[in-house]
């Protein structure tokens, strides 16, 4: 099995700490080290080969420094000039990976999520190798305990099944509004899409042709001249600039007949935003997560990551405070996923 890493985002959410030169993926947000090395250091270490990592050509030194931290060595680095979400991206993996053997399973990772428990990660690997080895399209599916609107709702077939079995994927439903993730929950039998998957490259690849051409036909083309640059391969802008933007999420995976579920219970969080960052920290008694040197009096349920300040609050609830050498953002917890809004219209000032 061939580990795929997508780390092309750039975290905006996440921001002033993930800045377009630093993004989320590879600072150590939660401990030493950054998410984009616990992806690669929590998998199996039986049947797994050199990763595939497709990332932005602005992180290829990140990437290789990295790497070599934790001792990987990758199997390639694709470097993209500009994102095109992630259908692309995992179609440029497919080819890579087909070059040398087409029926090899791809295990694709997003390099942005934390994962509690390895041990029930590594369960529903093995159980996606056999679904995927007969030519479906594995989705891993997270029991939804929140009406989360960050993420897409999957609904599975066969609920006679067991917890942890396998089943057929009947509808997607991506990011709903608040009131629909709630109507869901309490529905039943949905799934959160943790944007992990496994499938065959040939698999893949026939199912974009099928659904998605002009991905398809652009990233073939884009993947015959890649550019040979000291380790890494280059996509051509000239010729990625005419792919279709589009999520593997709507391209294919919502299109084809093959998608199959595999239940993971393993403590998944997408670091998407603070408030994740807060969910999954160690905090006081008055549920505070402090980073930094801080003198906290009638403070509660708040977040401080300053690390070169004291930080002092009082009287104070819910609250973001998270300071960096150039910035200072101050947020409500329930608002942070509007931090992107706020770098939109920084860059628009740029
Ligand atoms: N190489 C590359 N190129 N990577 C990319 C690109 C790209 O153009 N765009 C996104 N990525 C990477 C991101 O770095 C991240 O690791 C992953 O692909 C997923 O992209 P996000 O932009 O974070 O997607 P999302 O969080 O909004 O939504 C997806 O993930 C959710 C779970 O975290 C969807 O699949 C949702 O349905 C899902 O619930
Ligand atoms: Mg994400």
């Amino acid at each position: 099995m061939i580990p795929v890493i997508l780390s092309g985002g750039t975290g905006s959410r996440l921001w002033p700490l993930s800045r377009r030169a630093y993004p989320k993926q590879f600072l150590p947000l939660l401990n030493e080290q950054s998410m984009f090395q616990q992806t690669l250091a929590r998998l199996p270490e039986t049947e797994v080969e050199a990763p595939v990592i497709v990332a932005n050509e602005d992180h290829r030194f990140l990437v290789q420094e990295q790497l070599s931290a934790i001792g990987k060595a990758p199997q390639s680095i694709l470097l993209e000039p500009f994102g095109r979400n992630t259908a692309p991206a995992v179609a440029l993996a497919a080819i890579e990976v087909a070059r040398r053997d087409p029926r090899a399973v791809m295990l694709v990772l997003p390099a942005d999520h934390a994962i509690d428990q390895t041990e029930p990660f590594h369960k529903a690997i093995a159980e996606g190798m056999k679904v995927a080895r007969d030519g479906n399209l594995v989705l891993f599916g997270i029991t939804p305990d929140r009406p989360e609107t960050g993420y897409g709702y999957v609904a599975a077939g066969n609920p006679e099944l067991e917890p942890n079995e396998s089943r057929p994927v009947r509808q997607f439903i991506e990011k709903p509004d608040a009131a629909t993730a709630r109507t869901l929950l309490e529905e039943g039998g949905y799934y959160w899409n943790s944007g992990m998957f496994m499938f065959r490259a040939d698999v893949y690849l026939a199912e974009l042709k099928k659904h998605s051409r002009d991905i398809y036909d652009t990233v073939l083309l884009a993947a015959k001249s890649l550019e040979q640059d000291m380790g890494f391969k280059r996509i051509p802008a000239e010729i990625f600039e005419h792919c279709p933007e589009d999520s593997i999420d709507y391209a294919v995976m919502e299109k084809t007949t093959r998608a199959t579920l595999v239940p993971l219970d393993a403590g998944w969080n997408d670091v998407g935003a603070w408030s994740s960052i807060w969910d999954i920290s160690n905090k006081d008694d008055q549920r505070n997560a402090v980073f930094s040197d801080a003198c906290l009096r009638e403070t509660s349920g708040c977040l401080v990551h300053a690390p070169d300040k004291l930080v002092a609050m009082v009287g104070v609830e819910d609250l973001v405070v998270v300071d960096t050498k150039d910035a200072l953002m101050v947020a409500r917890r329930d608002c942070v996923q509007d931090v992107k809004h706020v770098v939109n219209e920084l860059k628009s000032q740029a």
